[in-house]
């Protein structure tokens, strides 16, 4: 199962993740960190184990999406905190999904956290931490040559994608997704494929009977037990489907 593989050069290192080149030029090496960090880098922690979470949680989604249509950089699981994935250019435009009112959404708009959405709602902004991920739409990001307006499109398409297969999958599993962020980036051919990590740092997962939140946004708010939510999630996210 597992190649040889060893990792070479460290070529970026994010908040949360280190990503290694390796002897082929066109893989990576990815190793998750326990490092946490929220409101752009100003509050900073460790959350005990979870580098595996993330890893495993993504590890076990993104083959699913693979047959579910959408393609992705994953290949393999390659230890603990390890995964093998395809080298990507990443395009520099953050996108999330919102089916929930949460965080800067109600923030922005003076909607109560909490609230439906009739449809989801697909925002993007700018991956830049020097600017705080800023909010654009998709004229700003073509016409900063960001992405093609092509991009932009499968870009969405493939969010939505995301969307219709995690939606019904947490919520057999117990779990509301109130929003999630993905990134894309695209193989040496062009092809756009999805990115990064599916994990509780780049959703909000709310449990479907109590609402209590199962993501970083313990963290964020300090509102305790975060090991135990990540945990939770993993053990949620690998589960079989309930009646
Ligand atoms: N397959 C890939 N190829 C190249 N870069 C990737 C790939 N997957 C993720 N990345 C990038 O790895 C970097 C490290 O991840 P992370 O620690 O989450 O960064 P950040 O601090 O920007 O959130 C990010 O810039 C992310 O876009
Ligand atoms: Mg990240």
């Amino acid at each position: 199962m597992s190649t040889n593989i060893s990792r070479g050069e460290l070529k970026y290192e994010g908040k949360a993740k280190r990503v290694y080149a390796t002897s082929t030029p066109t893989e990576y090496i990815v190793e998750y960190k326990d490092d946490a960090t929220a409101f752009n880098g100003v509050k900073k922690a460790q959350i005990g184990g979870k580098g595996a979470i993330n890893n495993a949680i993504t590890a076990h989604l993104f083959p699913q999406l693979e047959q579910a249509g959408v393609p992705t950089h994953f290949i393999e699981r390659l230890s603990d905190t390890e995964q093998r994935v395809r080298a990507v250019t990443i395009i520099p435009v953050e996108v999330i999904v919102r089916n929930v009112a949460a965080g800067s959404f109600s923030k922005r708009l003076g909607i109560e956290e909490g609230t439906p959405l009739s449809r989801p709602v697909v925002e993007y902004c700018y991956k830049s931490d020097a600017l705080g991920d800023p909010l654009i739409n998709t004229d700003t990001a073509v016409a900063l040559g960001w992405a093609t307006p092509e991009q932009l499109s499968r870009i969405r398409e493939l969010a939505l994608n995301v969307q219709a297969f995690l939606v019904p999958y947490f919520l057999e599993r117990g779990v509301r997704l109130i929003d999630f962020k993905l990134e894309f980036g695209t193989l040496q051919d062009g092809t756009v494929v999805l990115a990064d990590e599916i994990s509780p740092d780049t959703c909000r997962f709310w449990d479907a009977e109590t609402n209590e939140k199962m993501d970083k946004d313990r963290f964020r708010r300090d509102l305790g037990g975060v090991e135990d939510a990540y945990a939770e999630m993993l053990r949620r996210v690998t589960a079989p489907a309930q009646g």
